[in-house]
């Protein structure tokens, strides 16, 4: 995790519209992030599309949405950090506090909830011993109660980062669970 800064800028010299960018001389992501951005951004007709594939990237290296974070987009998109935390607040997968190593998403939606996915949430937190948004004294998990993932013909679902679990119960939840914790699970780098 990389710790937070100022970010070093120049003032934007549009509004959003075009594909010129706001010089930032002191960013707050990695070397590699901040090279993937500013090819990002001439990747699209307007500049202000690139803004949630950036908050995702952020997310991924820091954690979190952090402030810096969003006023490094901000300036890199000539938005203000307002337009930033507007679309930041509308996804539920953004987030703006550190989540545990493993982000633990059990989906209840209808086809989830039908076949379980409240007894798999239920299941998670008893396990976990936390509850919706919080995260493990560890830092090792976290837990959310989600809406659909797009794994409904396999419900009841979970995601683990960026990783699906499907057809779950209590005893695959345990075993998946376990394996994450001993650094065996599907997308432990
Ligand atoms: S309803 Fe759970 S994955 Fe779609």
């Amino acid at each position: 995790m990389r710790a937070e800064g100022a970010v070093g800028n120049d003032k934007p010299k549009s509004c959003g519209s075009g594909n010129t960018m706001a010089a930032v001389t002191n960013s707050i992501f990695s070397p590699e992030l901040a090279a993937r951005f500013d090819r990002l951004v001439t990747l699209y007709p307007l500049k202000r599309s690139a803004l949630v594939p950036m908050l995702l990237y952020a997310q991924d290296e820091i954690g979190y949405v952090s402030e810096a974070a969003i006023q490094e987009i901000a300036t890199r998109l000539d938005l203000f950090d307002l337009d930033v935390r507007s679309v930041l607040s509308y996804y539920s997968m953004l987030r703006t506090k550190p989540a545990g190593k493993y982000n633990v998403q059990v989906c209840t939606n209808i086809s989830c909830m039908l076949r379980g996915g409240y007894q798999i949430l239920d299941h998670c937190k008893k396990k976990l011993g936390i509850g919706h948004k919080q995260t493990t004294p560890d830092g090792q998990f976290s837990l959310e109660e989600v809406e659909c993932i797009g794994a409904c013909c396999w419900a009841p679902a979970m995601q683990v980062n960026y990783d699906f679990h499907e057809d779950l119960t209590p005893a695959k939840v345990d075993t998946i669970l376990a394996d994450y914790a001993a650094g065996k699970g599907k997308d432990v780098k």
